[in-house]
């Protein structure tokens, strides 16, 4: 059994104290923290971009999960990876047509694990012949753009249809809308990495959600 790591997302953390914060998740149990980068065009949000991760980096030894929800994401790798990203990760949705290897290259480039992730809607079978040119793919549970949202099946049921035993090194993430009982459905899919935002940031006691996330309680 793969070990199950729980990756909070900051969008649900208090901004204004984001290193106290950090360190919140750390000692609580968390081994990565996801990072949501959003431009405003493939998503209507606008979070935080290049400063934060940098800073970010220099208060952590977690991994950093950076989620690229952005147009043109090729021009702004090299400088996440600079920025101190362990993780980047680009939408399929935003690659241009026969791009998707050079960006795999272009991030193992600078040594980083490569991820590829796709909205619920996307058909799945259009990225199958990629994977094995990514360390992780993530596909999403939610309309990327928002924390808070509603768990979506449709996005993680497509799981199905991939033999994950074709990919025995591809790490499988889960992002939106995932609590105790959602995580269950990921996990009994192969998700091994689950994102989290509301469901950790708002409980009261934020080491028994990860744990919960983790074994499966109360569900
Ligand atoms: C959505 C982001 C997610 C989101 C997760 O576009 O990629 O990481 O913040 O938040 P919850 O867990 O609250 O859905
Ligand atoms: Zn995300």
């Amino acid at each position: 059994m793969k070990e199950i790591i729980v990756a909070p997302s900051i969008l649900s953390a208090d901004f204004a104290n984001l290193e106290a914060e950090i360190n919140r998740i750390k000692m609580c149990g968390a081994k990565w923290v996801h990072v949501d980068v959003m431009d405003g065009h493939f998503v209507p949000n606008i979070t935080i971009g290049v400063p934060v991760v940098k800073s970010i980096r220099q208060v952590t030894d977690l991994i950093l999960d950076v989620h690229l929800m952005i147009e043109n994401p090729e021009r702004y790798i090299e400088a996440f990876s600079f920025a101190g990203a362990d993780i980047i990760t680009v939408h399929y949705e935003t690659v241009k047509e026969g791009k998707l290897r050079d960006i795999s290259k272009q991030i193992k480039h600078y040594k980083k694990k490569a991820g590829l992730a796709i909205k619920p809607r996307t058909d799945i079978n259009l990225v199958k012949e990629y994977l094995k040119d990514f360390d992780l793919f993530l596909p999403m549970t939610v309309e990327p753009g928002f924390s808070g949202q509603r768990f979506m099946d449709v996005g993680i049921e497509k799981l199905k249809e991939l033999n994950l035993s074709d990919y025995p090194e591809l790490i499988i993430e889960a992002d939106g809308g995932v609590n105790n009982e959602t995580a269950k459905i990921c996990k009994d899919l192969g998700v091994t990495v689950l994102v989290t935002g509301n469901y950790v940031f708002k409980s009261e006691d934020m080491k028994q959600a990860i744990e919960n996330l983790r074994e499966n309680n109360g569900v």
